[in-house]
């Protein structure tokens, strides 16, 4: 199990342009020390808003060793708490998504408020004071729609984004969607191998064949390294959307922590099906044609996304072990959508259930062989991984600010 300083010495010595390591994709250390520095201080992606139908509607979800619990209030702001009864501990809500009029823990019944309040507690004392036990909150904004939580006591700045995709997710009608569809599914690799497979299409054509009828592998199209680098195709389907009035060209934080982009998908392909024509007739949004692409949004540590004309598909990354990973998938359309009528769930899961698992398979054998002694870090190509080049170097680099050097930690 590795310690601080020697997670340090790995990111230090590191080659640039090379996978990492084998213990930073398998020590319990490692995985220790990312829970810390990473999940437990970074925005997450948590559950598109449109989750939490009504007054009461809440899910839970657990970071590390952190139960959460988010909850539409009576207001219709949407919060987050720490899913831990301010009595004895016990965990208030153990259902993944549920309702209830008050969040009532199970074990003695303190009853609490939608906003965290301490309402009733039988039979406490004289000098109980109910003000000082309400629950404890966890940083939430709901930006366009898309939940993230921190749970950092001072979260990193997030006005900037959480502006940008509010503007860039408002033709695509969140607001106004619905959940139609969930998958959840562990893969058996790190998390950082479950990102970095997300970040290239190098393997798309290889693994992926029901994706690549809609989706281009070619690096250029996602413009991994920068606006400039563009296609003239996307260039031109830039130019197309933002005359109709579709934010979309690529715009990403300095350090690519996120990046917006809106890509057309091959041949006019309308959204991501096996015929490539829209899975659901009642459409979500203001798209001003069937062929606008898919805006695509990630955000480290943990989702990538598709806005479609049609559908939208978020996906969450949990870590729930050194080489354990949870993907959580949601298929999002219109409200008023009506399954059989306007789209039937096969139609509009199919592609991406198969590129789930399909992916799951590649992460799982990539961890499989790294696991190995034999396993030295190989370099990524500078032509298709500049997304994970990307992803490993922003990594590093929070490890390194948030670690210390190798040398002070020694010394401690
Ligand atoms: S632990 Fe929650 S009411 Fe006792
Ligand atoms: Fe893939």
């Amino acid at each position: 199990m590795l310690t601080p300083s020697q997670i340090q010495s790995r990111i230090a010595g590191r080659r640039p342009g090379y996978s990492l390591s084998r213990d930073l994709y398998c020590d319990s250390g490692t995985y220790d020390a990312d829970l810390r520095e990473i999940f437990h201080r970074e925005w997450l992606f948590a559950l598109p808003a449109c989750e939490l139908t009504k007054t009461g509607s809440y899910a839970t979800l657990q970071i590390g060793d952190y139960p959460i619990v988010v909850v539409r209030g009576a207001d219709g702001a949407i919060r987050a708490f720490h899913n831990v009864c301010r009595h004895r501990g016990q965990r208030i809500c153990a259902k993944e998504t549920g309702s209830a009029p008050k969040l009532v823990c199970p074990y003695h019944q303190w009853t609490y408020e939608l906003d965290g309040r301490l309402l009733y507690a039988r039979d406490m004392q004289a000098g109980f004071d109910p003000a000082e036990h309400g629950l404890k909150p966890v940083a939430c904004r709901n930006a366009g729609g898309m939940v993230f939580v921190c749970l950092a006591e001072e979260p990193p700045a997030f006005d900037l984004l959480g502006d940008l995709l509010a503007r860039h997710l408002e033709p695509s009608g969140l607001a106004d969607a619905k959940v139609a569809f969930t998958s959840t599914i562990v893969e058996k690799g790190n998390w950082k191998l479950v990102i970095e497979n997300n970040r290239e299409c190098y393997h798309c054509g290889g693994s992926h064949p029901s994706l690549c009828r809609t989706y281009s592998d070619n690096p250029r199209m996602t413009a991994m390294d920068g606006p400039d680098s563009a296609s003239p195709d996307i260039l031109a389907h830039w130019t197309r959307c933002e005359a109709a009035g579709l934010p979309s060209r690529f715009l990403h934080h300095p350090d690519f922590q996120w990046r917006l982009a809106r890509i057309p998908l091959l041949n006019n392909a309308e959204s991501y099906t096996m015929s490539t024509k829209a899975a659901v007739a009642r459409r979500m949004g203001r798209m001003p044609f069937n062929d606008a692409g898919s805006l695509l949004f990630y955000h480290y540590p943990n989702t990538w996304n598709h806005f479609l004309g049609d559908h939208a598909i978020t996906f969450r990354v949990l870590p729930i072990g050194p080489t354990e990973t949870q993907v959580t998938t949601k298929w999002l359309v219109h409200k008023d959508a009506v399954e059989g009528v306007d789209y039937d769930l096969k139609t509009l899961t199919e592609v991406w259930l198969a590129t789930n698992d399909e992916d799951r398979q590649v992460v799982e054998e990539n961890q499989k062989g790294i696991l190995s002694p034999a396993y030295e870090p190989g370099p990524y190509s500078t032509i298709q991984e500049q997304g994970v080049i990307q992803f490993v170097d922003w990594y590093c680099g929070r490890m390194r600010d948030r670690l210390g050097s190798p040398s002070a930690i020694a010394a401690e």
